[in-house]
């Protein structure tokens, strides 16, 4: 549509990628030689890159996704590794016009197979690094705690000298929460959250996504969270939607991802309008990229504007509500406008 340039130029903040989830297929098995991973030999899916593309393709469920997700990242073992894989992401940013990105990683899943997390830390650092200097995007890391996994564990995590310190050293300034929604509410990690509370850390977590309305409303009051990834299912609840419009909550919403993982049929079926007419702040991201069609954050706001006809001021709010909705500095914020 006409608008299509417009998207391509507006500044865009993304909210919502999983750097272990920009793992392409094609990289996938390039590391998984270089570093002799044997993948998976009882699915044929793992035969080659092509049968991986079409997989992807197949998803029935976030579960389902999250299987194929963490064999992926079991190709990633040094710095360079992780280096490579952030490096990628951050080229289809800069392509799509991204200015400043908060970027998730799942350090549980590293370590749980004996990564360190200074390895996997100084990978991304590097290539953040790099990405602010060589194509000007600005970037911020938040470390995940993965919920399929005891809340005591994420505690432990979170208590490590090299976690700690990365968060006092404002190398990584929040946490989320993400992984296998269902069964876990989000209560379950008051705890870690309460931690990441004193030491002044920004604090997002998934809900909503498949999880019901309910899980958004309990990473609220019992989280205190600013932002809620997806939380698409809010608009299953009149009255928490009110309440994340009044409180400016921002959604970070992954449109692509949805529809892959089955939440909904199309990206029709999304609450966009209707977030929009209850003044609910939202941003429009990619989530795992490279499993979803390879859909960086471009495709997800041209298949929004396919599906809802916004007009260039709709844009031009949803941008601006994504930038203040960043955790970037106000100086950062100011440059962005
Ligand atoms: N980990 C990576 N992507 C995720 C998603 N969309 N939901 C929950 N956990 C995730
Ligand atoms: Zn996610």
């Amino acid at each position: 549509s006409g608008i299509h340039p417009l998207l391509q130029r507006l500044p865009k903040c993304e909210h919502h990628i999983h750097l272990e989830g920009a793992l392409t297929p094609q990289v996938l098995f390039t590391l998984a030689a270089k570093n002799r991973i044997e993948l998976p030999t009882d699915d044929p899916a793992f035969a080659s890159p092509e049968g991986l593309v079409e997989r992807y393709r197949e998803f029935d469920s976030l579960d389902d996704f999250l299987h194929y997700y963490y064999i992926g990242m079991s190709v990633l073992l040094d710095a360079g590794d992780f280096e490579t894989l952030a490096w990628d992401y951050f080229t289809h940013a800069a392509a799509d016009g991204v200015a400043h990105c908060e970027v998730f990683m799942d350090p549980q899943a590293h370590m749980g197979r004996g990564i360190g997390y200074d390895v996997v830390l100084s990978g991304f650092q590097q290539a953040r690094k790099r990405a602010e200097s060589e194509l000007g995007i600005t970037s911020e890391l938040i470390a995940c705690f993965l919920r399929h996994l005891p809340p005591a564990d994420a505690v432990a995590t979170f208590e490590q000298d090299a976690v700690r310190e990365s968060f006092a050293a404002g190398h990584v300034i929040g946490i989320g929460l993400d992984s296998s929604e269902k069964p876990f509410p989000p209560e379950l990690f008051q705890v870690v959250y309460q931690k990441g509370g004193f030491m002044g850390l920004k604090r997002t977590a998934h809900a909503g996504e498949e999880g019901p309305a309910a899980y958004v409303r309990t990473a609220l009051d019992t989280l205190h969270v600013d932002r809620i990834d997806h939380g698409v299912r809010v608009i299953e609840d009149d009255a928490l939607l009110k309440r994340v419009a009044d409180e400016n909550i921002l959604l970070s919403v992954c449109p692509i991802s949805n529809v892959f993982l089955k939440g909904v049929q199309s990206v029709a079926d999304l609450p966009i309008r209707k977030f929009i007419d209850a003044g609910v702040r939202f941003s429009i991201n990619s989530d795992d990229p490279a499993y979803f069609g390879n859909n960086y954050i471009l495709a997800n706001y041209c298949a929004v504007q396919e599906a809802f006809n916004l007009t260039a001021a709709e844009w031009v709010a949803i941008c601006e509500g994504s930038i203040h909705g960043s955790w970037c500095s106000q100086k950062r914020k100011e440059e962005l406008f």
